[in-house]
């Protein structure tokens, strides 16, 4: 496989964005051209990486390192994520067709136990080629939904592995709180 912008290519200038800089703000601004730029390419990823798991959307992991990592994540129709926060940055670009992504800001102080107030902030309809970049500590809480009748195919880019580091999932209607953890590869 052969692409202009290689994964390999991507690696190497977010080795080089997450040394020169760790302000999350200025990691997603620079990265996220590029990200774009690598999923407008229609041969990034290979076949294998684009299969949703049998019992659950396709996890793979495309490259582990100490400042950020790279996943492929495959949302079959229906799957989804509920609202969820990550503890780090990150960016989710559209390689093939569309995610409903809502985004939530949270109201309340987060000083009361198992209590938690989100409101929306906007729900957007990531199509092919799109990247939506989270920013903590006030813009990373987001909810994924494939409403569509095929397979949704991204890549993933976050600051930390998100397996098994605790962070929060929260229930929008009932207003509570979880701490919870990701099992392996499971960065979304
Ligand atoms: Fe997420």
């Amino acid at each position: 496989m052969t692409t202009p912008y290689s994964l390999e290519n991507l690696i190497q200038d977010l080795d080089r964005i997450t040394r020169d800089d760790d302000a999350a703000a200025a990691i997603v601004a620079a990265a996220k051209p590029l990200l774009a730029k690598f999923v407008r390419q229609p041969d990034c990823l290979e076949a294998k990486f684009k299969k949703r798991g049998d019992a659950a959307y396709g996890r793979y992991m495309l490259h582990r390192a100490s400042r950020f990592n790279i996943t492929a994540i495959v949302w079959g129709p229906g799957d989804n994520a509920k609202a969820h926060n990550h503890q780090t940055w990150g960016l989710v670009g559209v390689v093939d067709n569309e995610i409903q992504e809502t985004r939530f800001r949270r109201r309340d102080d987060g000083s009361q136990a198992n209590y938690a107030d989100l409101e929306v902030a906007a729900v957007l309809k990531n199509s092919a080629g799109m990247v939506s970049c989270l920013v903590p500590p006030d813009d990373e809480i987001h909810e994924m939904n494939n409403m569509t009748p095929r397979n949704t195919v991204e890549i993933h880019v976050y600051g930390k592995d998100l397996a098994d580091m605790p962070r929060l999932r929260f229930d929008v209607q009932t207003r509570t709180v979880k701490t919870f953890a990701s099992p392996k590869y499971d960065n979304c």
